[in-house]
């Protein structure tokens, strides 16, 4: 429940990409905002205000003399206890009117009359050419201009068989557009490098040895920064979750392969931090074969031996600029003493510990920050709710 308590109006503009609309005012629902629907007459052409009532559970709006408010003055009242205007799809004529200050419709006067303090999002949908056109980038510019939020476009296949930048976003990644909106921006233009999940080290081709964590936490710290404001990027070894919205994911199996992608990254991009949130095997097979090993016999077992991974946060932690170093540490018991002993064995200024085995896969954790001042305990809750708590504690650090 993301957006629980708020209030979005959430503007319909014409375009095909109007009936994702329908799916997005579900998932702001399922959220827990309250959305309150106008549409342009355009609109009313792709789906019908009766859809999008159902979708909402609220009145739709589409006139600017709609009698049914108390005053009839609907381009004031529908603004005036909402916390964000979203216009998808937004259209290449409604981007001018934007950019200008137009006011022919509901949608557009309620736009200009909105206060200052509510934010305007806007998810252009159109043809590529329309998108490129040199007048529309103009319009665009403007809009940023005055602080609208662009959400999109993408580039992709069109509804018109052409390919290009223009296609409305996803509603999933619109919903998260519009929950970043809400977040305090308090890692704006910082970079961020984050590892998540477990690693795999093959015995053979088919086999290997892993680990029981999920990447929940990791992923969830990752699209918590996203939120914040960084540009992240997330070097993942093997889980079934989705990339969070806005994230840059790296696909790694081993240890190995995670230290090179998290050195190959440093390299590419100053980083102001580093969290280290995954749970990288200690060793890796030595004798890995590159066959399938095979059951000769009754009381035939294989031999493993092991040698040692890197330990990616002690090189980064080692490295002559390296950034702001988060560790985790997963423990069984003891986990104050264990996890303060490990922060100054890794000489790193902040660890998170919890207790490895009542969180691994689950949905929920309870975390204690330790640095230098001592340790701070972040009380039990789901993983994003941590993951934005953590971040918010990570940037108090990063800005003294
Ligand atoms: O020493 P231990 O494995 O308990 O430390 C855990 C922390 O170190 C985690 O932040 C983990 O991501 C990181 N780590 C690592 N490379 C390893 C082992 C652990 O980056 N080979």
């Amino acid at each position: 429940m993301r957006l629980a308590g708020k209030k979005i109006v959430l503007g319909l503009t014409g375009g095909i990409a109007c009936y994702k609309v329908a799916e997005l005012t579900r998932a702001l629902g399922k959220a827990g905002a309250q959305v309150q629907v106008v549409m342009t007459q355009a609109a009313c052409q792709f789906i019908t205000p009766v859809t999008m009532q159902a979708l909402s559970g609220n009145t739709v709006f589409t006139d600017q003399w709609d009698a049914r408010i108390g005053n009839n003055m609907p381009h004031i009242d529908l603004t005036r206890d909402a916390d964000a205007i979203v216009i998808a799809p937004c259209s290449t004529d409604f981007l001018f009117k934007l950019a200008h200050g137009a006011c022919d419709d509901l949608l557009s006067t309620l736009c200009i009359a909105r206060p200052a303090h509510i934010p305007l999002l806007v998810a252009p949908a159109m043809n590529v050419e329309m998108w490129q056109n040199p007048a529309t980038q103009r319009n665009v510019a403007l809009c940023r201009a005055d602080g609208i939020h662009l959400m999109g476009p993408a580039a992709g296949e069109q509804a018109c068989g052409e390919t290009g930048m223009g296609r409305m976003l996803e509603p999933d990644q619109l919903l998260s557009e519009i929950i970043a909106s809400f977040q305090t921006k308090s890692l704006l233009g910082q970079h961020l490098l984050i590892t998540a999940g477990p690693t795999f080290e093959p015995i053979d081709p088919v086999r290997g040895i892993t680990n029981l964590s999920s990447g929940k936490m990791g992923y969830a710290i990752a699209q918590a920064a996203w939120e914040a404001g960084a540009q992240v990027t997330l070097i993942s070894g093997p889980t079934a979750l989705a990339t969070p919205y806005g994230v840059k994911r790296v696909q790694v199996q081993t240890a190995q392969q995670m230290h090179d992608a998290v050195m190959a990254a440093l390299k590419q991009q100053t980083q102001q931090a580093f969290i280290a949130v995954a749970a990288v095997a200690d060793w890796r097979v030595a004798n890995a074969s590159t066959q399938k090993l095979k059951k000769t016999g009754e009381h035939d077992t294989p031999v493993l031996q092991f040698a040692q991974n890197p330990d990616i946060l002690a090189s980064v932690a080692a490295l002559p600029d390296a950034p702001y170093c988060v560790g985790f540490a997963a423990e069984s018991e003891n986990l104050l003493e264990y996890a303060a002993a490990k922060r100054v064995r890794k000489n790193i200024p902040l660890l998170v510990g919890n207790i490895g085995h009542q969180t691994f896969g689950q949905d929920d954790n309870e975390l204690v920050l330790f640095d230098a001042q001592g340790a701070t305990q972040l009380p039990r809750a789901d993983k994003q709710t941590l993951a934005i708590a953590l971040i918010q504690e990570l940037a108090k650090r990063l800005h003294a």
